[in-house]
């Protein structure tokens, strides 16, 4: 795992990661450069294959080259029908963190942490707002990272589901009550006004596409999510 990526997380406030998806992709490398020069902790990488989610982005071969002009963190995020047969190829593309999705295979979860870490990433699972904490549980202490999805994933720039943050009140109890040493990421539509309410839930890493890659003041912006 990545020292850099736990250190940023532990400095005890929220981390904010600026979702690519949300940037001018004509000019990539300037967009990174900007956001971390306006404090972002890290670089949240949104994979769809058209198949899991009903849109598609981009592969390895983008996060390589992320991965070649960035100096924060990545935190890949796969929205893919075949996690066991891509997430090595993105964590050896540069990821910090490959996260995979619980619904997108049936079983096996176990396998793709492994094989994730083995590769050189942390492992991540991330679950879709109609899923309950309880079905992964058995998983908990098994990953560097639970990922709560507050949209169904797909796009960004839809509204905040915010039945979502009771379930990251139970993610950060029951990983306490465990003794689970997770990172808490929240996902899909979080804005200024609702980021002290995840945050105050227990969400540790925020991503914010949207209200970062589609406002004039990036600085102001990324401020704002992390209170
Ligand atoms: C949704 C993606 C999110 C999304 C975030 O499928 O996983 O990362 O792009 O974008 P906003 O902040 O616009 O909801
Ligand atoms: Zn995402």
């Amino acid at each position: 795992m990545s020292s850099s990526f736990l250190q940023s997380i532990e400095k005890g406030c929220a981390a904010v990661a600026p979702s690519v998806l949300s940037a001018d992709f004509t000019r990539l490398a300037d967009e990174i450069q900007a956001v971390e020069e306006a404090g972002a902790d890290f670089h949240h990488l949104d994979v769809m294959d058209g198949h899991f989610v009903p849109n598609i982005t981009f592969g390895p071969m983008v996060v390589e080259a992320i991965s070649r002009v960035a100096t924060r963190p990545l935190i890949t995020h796969l929205m893919i029908s075949d996690p066991a047969k891509y997430a090595g190829a993105f964590a050896r593309a540069g990821s910090d963190v490959v996260s995979f999705h619980y619904e997108a295979v049936e079983e096996g979860h176990l396998e793709i942490v492994h094989a994730i870490r083995e590769a050189g990433s942390a492992a991540g699972l991330a679950i879709n707002p109609d899923t309950p904490l309880d079905s992964v549980k058995q998983l908990l202490g098994d990953i560097d990272l639970l990922l709560i999805m507050t949209v169904f994933p797909g796009f960004g720039g839809q509204k905040f589901i915010v039945e979502g943050l009771d379930k990251i009140r139970e993610a950060a109890a029951v990983r306490d009550a465990e003794g689970h040493a997770f990172v808490i990421e929240v996902d899909g539509g979080i804005k200024a006004d609702n980021a002290g309410a995840v945050r105050e839930a227990g969400g540790e890493c925020l991503v914010a596409g949207t209200a970062v890659y589609r406002s004039d003041d990036y600085v102001s912006a990324i401020r704002a999510i992390r209170g």
